[in-house]
């Protein structure tokens, strides 16, 4: 029987997994349909468990589920059980284990980044304090990081994020006020987290406006658009500040998320190939994403 697999999030419209995930189960010969499934919100937990009467074999998890996804699995694995959020789900005998890609996937994309950028050290602003912000902290937390600023629209999300992940790190919350007068020094490598809707006037920026620009050394952008920039990257481009946005992590995040599935190692040329081709626009892939 031809295996089932899925994107499930809200919005998932705009997704790209779809195209390149089918890429690579053609690419590896395995007769599997990976579709965009759109989940209201409201009755998510219900249908998740419809997922499970269809006998899907797997799925990823995109936004606003991450978190549910952590809870109602049977087993988490690694990385996930840290940060409490599983964006790839594998069914394996009736019962679905939850691991979590997006924290390796964004170490790749961005330490690939910062190699092209040549900047190797700093310090760090995350905007956001969702699920992704999660694997962001957590990556970071690897390196080296002198200082990381948080800042998001809720300070209640964040005083239970610093709660759980920060330990012994140096993450503090920051209002955006605080931001543009206690930036110390230069080289502020800032990271969007934000999801698309927090940018509602298109041209404008309001989370990154009141910075002093001559402070930020990077912008990377978890999100992306399917013609032109995002907002941060447009920002970034306007003042002369190397940027990306998570192109390169969403491909190595589904590489990863693939190779859970399937036991295969991920055809990843292929896969930038696909994407490639959903985006006549952006010549600079797939080369962007070749060793
Ligand atoms: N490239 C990749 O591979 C990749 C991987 C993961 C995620 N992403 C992208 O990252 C983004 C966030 O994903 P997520 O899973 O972290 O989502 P999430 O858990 O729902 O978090 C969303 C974040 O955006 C903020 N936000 C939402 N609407 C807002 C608004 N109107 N005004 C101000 N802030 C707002 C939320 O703030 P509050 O806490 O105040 O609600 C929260 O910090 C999405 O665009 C997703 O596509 C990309």
């Amino acid at each position: 029987m031809r295996a089932f697999f899925a994107i499930i999030g809200h919005p998932v419209a705009h997704s790209l997994s779809p195209c390149f995930q089918q890429a690579a189960f053609d690419a590896c010969e395995i007769d599997a349909a990976y579709i965009p499934l759109d989940l209201d919100p409201a009755r998510a937990e219900d249908t998740l468990f419809f997922l499970k009467d269809l006998a899907i074999s797997g799925f990823n998890v995109t936004l606003p589920f991450k978190e549910l996804a952590y809870r109602k699995v049977d087993h988490v694995y690694g990385i996930a059980s840290k940060i409490r959020s599983v964006n790839t789900v594998v069914a394996r005998e009736g019962l679905w284990e939850g691991y979590n890609t997006d924290v390796p996937g964004f170490k790749k994309a961005y330490s690939r980044f910062l190699e092209k950028t040549g900047y190797g050290s700093g310090n760090f602003i995350v905007l956001g304090a969702g699920g992704s912000a999660r694997a962001v902290l957590e990556a970071l937390s690897s390196m080296d990081v002198p200082q990381i600023k948080v800042v998001n629209r809720s300070s209640d999300r964040v005083r239970v994020l610093l709660e759980e992940l920060s330990r012994e790190r140096q993450i503090s919350m920051n209002s955006l006020e605080d931001l543009k007068s206690s930036l110390d020094g230069k080289d502020w490598h800032v990271i969007n987290t934000l999801s698309r809707n927090a940018f509602p006037v298109r041209g404008e920026f309001p989370p990154l406006e009141p910075l002093d620009e001559t402070k930020v050394a990077s912008v990377f952008d978890l999100s992306y658009e399917r013609e032109g920039d995002t907002e941060c990257v447009s920002w970034a481009r306007r003042k002369g500040i190397p940027s990306s946005d998570g192109l390169s992590m969403l491909l190595f995040q589904g590489a990863l998320s693939f190779e859970i599935w399937t036991g295969k190692s991920a055809p990843v040329r292929k896969m930038a190939e696909a994407m490639a081709k959903a985006l006549p626009e952006r010549k600079d892939l797939p080369g962007q994403f070749s060793d």
